[in-house]
């Protein structure tokens, strides 16, 4: 405490609201009321213009030496709260990192992960390769490359999410971009599986999303056919659905699972793939008293493609040729595990997560 404080009875009341005021707002409170604008002090500090040049000085003096004081003890006290507070939280905020951790609250993989972990490890233990690639890329690798021409609905703004001021970039619509990456990068032969996200400029519905996930397969090598895409497609959706439709067509039986001919610009012929579904108990059924439901689209690469990257033959000189397929992943989690709104899929509820996961 300092000297010119001691003594004057005014100055001892403002030091003891000072020394009792419990936390920063309180000690403000105080020094606003002495050091403001329009405090104690300032109103005093005011009052010097009505006195003579020789009273001024030595008052003057008096009162700078007092407002100081009265600063140096605001700092401290504002030390000290701070520092209490600073403690009070400490404890508060104390984690203990010996507790036990709360039962039956592990994390789980989310649905897509899991799907898509389910099928790389599907399509590796049958030598395909996963490759990888960026979402955003170009209009030669998305469009120009894959046969898709310029006056295709696809390419208009309306429908693909293109860069600003960035000529020619744009958020991949398909992953089969991912066919003409590798057909440039790696050749041919190749069979190779790419899983990712895919952006188009849709409205946000219970079975649309702007950003969704595809998982892309191609087979380019000597001697393969159509047929050989129809065997691993089958294969494929028996894994999924566990059915054995490849056993059901040597029995010469009806399946669940139709090719019917579609178009794409990169495939020729193509075909969309549509099983037949029903749902007892929540568990998805194939078979043929249900309702027929797009899965997949697919067909054979279309010499374009191969043109476009610049291979026409295999090594053995033999035309290049190959199959290639496109699934939903979203898609296949509505049909599989029974989602019924695809929004729920990215809303990151913990329960939707610990249902699904
Ligand atoms: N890229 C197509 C789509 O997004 C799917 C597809 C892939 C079709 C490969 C044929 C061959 O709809």
């Amino acid at each position: 405490m300092s000297d010119v404080l001691d003594g004057t009875t005014w100055t001892q009341d403002w030091i003891k609201q000072i020394s009792e005021a419990s936390d920063s707002k309180e000690l403000d409170k105080v020094r606003i009321a002495l050091l403001g604008k329009s405090g104690i002090l300032t109103q005093e500090l005011k009052k010097l213009g009505s006195l003579s040049v020789e009273e001024r000085r030595t008052v003057g003096a008096n009162l700078n030496n007092i407002r100081e004081s009265f600063e140096r003890l605001l700092n401290e006290k504002s030390r000290k709260i701070d520092e209490a507070e600073l403690n009070k939280r400490l404890q508060q905020e104390f984690l203990d990192v010996t507790l036990p951790t709360r039962p039956n609250t592990p994390g789980k993989r989310h649905l897509l992960t899991q799907i898509s972990e389910e099928l790389s490890s599907y399509f590796c233990a049958r030598g395909f390769c996963v490759m990888s690639g960026p979402e955003v890329d170009t209009e030669f690798n998305c469009f120009d490359g894959l046969n898709m021409p310029k006056h295709h609905p696809a390419r208009q703004e309306q429908d693909t999410l293109y860069v600003k001021d960035c000529a020619n970039m744009l958020l991949r619509v398909h992953t089969s971009t991912m066919q003409v990456r590798t057909f440039l990068s790696t050749g041919v032969p190749v069979r190779g599986i790419s899983i990712g996200s895919v952006f188009r400029n849709d409205a946000v519905d219970a079975t649309h999303t702007p950003l969704f996930h595809q998982i892309e397969g191609f087979v380019v090598e000597p001697g393969i056919t159509m047929a050989h895409m129809k065997y691993c497609l089958l294969d494929l959706l028996s894994f999924l659905f566990k059915v054995d439709l490849c056993a059901m067509v040597a029995r010469n039986e009806p399946i669940p699972v139709r090719f019917r001919p579609s178009f794409f610009p990169f495939t020729e012929p193509s075909s969309e793939v549509d099983c037949c579904c029903s749902r007892k108990d929540g568990e998805l059924k194939l078979d043929l008293d249900g309702t027929w439901m797009e899965i997949l689209g697919c067909g054979m690469i279309h010499p374009n493609v191969f043109k476009n990257c610049g291979i026409e033959h295999f090594e053995d000189g033999t035309p290049v040729q190959g199959f290639a397929f496109g699934i939903g992943i979203e898609r296949i989690a509505m049909l599989k595990y029974g989602v019924t709104d695809i929004r729920h899929v990215y809303e990151g509820d913990m329960r939707w997560l610990q249902h699904y996961g």
